[in-house]
């Protein structure tokens, strides 16, 4: 979706991020920008979910502002809003391999994952710029009903490949499990570093 003129000088090239409060903000400072912003988030979260074979999207501008934990983080490429990847905290039970015991997480996920033109080097950027921001690695997190093409990703990029299959589709993975680092930090994620990826919003 191209970028409209009205959205643009919130816009900045490269990767924002947005959530609730950043999101309401620009709804009260910048009216059009927000209704802009609304259209074009929208459109990738349908696109996602016609993607993954959802029933319907999973991320929205509304779904967004209901959830103010979430974090979303957008790519713009040129004149168009490219990609987006949301990620958030979930309460999960993980069942250990073999019958072993049931244990609750409470691990940051990756939620909802798209990209316009794929296999393009976008998904990795998106991706990078995500983890940097959160100070997480790609193990660190639970994916929820990870995609016939999120799993070969996440093995390529970052060798994740072993994980124990759960009831509840969430993918946790084995290295997920190698230091306590992978729960989720008190301190707020960092901003992005570089001229050409920048975040708006609250960080
Ligand atoms: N089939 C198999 N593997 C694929 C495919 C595909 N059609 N597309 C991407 N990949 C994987 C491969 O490992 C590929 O490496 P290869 O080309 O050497 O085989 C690698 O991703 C390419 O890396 P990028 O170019 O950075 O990936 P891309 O820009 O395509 O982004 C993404 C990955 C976001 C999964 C994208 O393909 C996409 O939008 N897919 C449709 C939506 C989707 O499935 N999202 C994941 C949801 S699951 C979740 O959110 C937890």
């Amino acid at each position: 979706m191209s970028v409209p003129p009205a959205l643009a000088p919130h816009l900045g090239e490269g990767i924002t991020r947005w959530e609730a409060a950043s999101l309401m903000e620009l709804r009260s400072s910048a009216p059009d920008a927000f209704e802009a912003l609304r259209e074009a988030v929208d459109a990738l979260g349908v696109a996602s979910g016609v993607a993954q074979n959802l029933k319907g999207p999973l991320t929205s501008v509304a779904k967004l502002v209901e959830m103010p934990g979430q974090r979303l983080y957008l790519l713009r490429a040129g004149a168009r809003v490219s990609g987006l990847v949301k990620v958030g905290e979930k309460h999960l039970y993980y069942w250990r391999r073999g019958g072993g015991a049931q244990v609750e997480l409470d691990p940051r996920c990756v939620l909802d994952f798209y990209v316009v033109a794929q296999r393009r080097g976008d998904g990795k950027r998106v991706f990078d710029a995500m983890c940097a921001a959160e100070r997480a690695e790609p193990r660190e997190f639970a994916y929820d009903r990870p995609s016939p093409k999120m799993l070969p990703f996440l093995a390529r990029h970052f060798g994740l490949t072993a994980f124990a299959e759960q009831p509840n589709n969430f993918v946790v993975f084995d290295a997920f499990f190698s230091d306590r680092s992978a729960m989720p930090p008190r301190d707020p994620p960092r901003r992005l570093g570089g001229t050409a990826d920048r975040v708006v919003g609250t960080m």
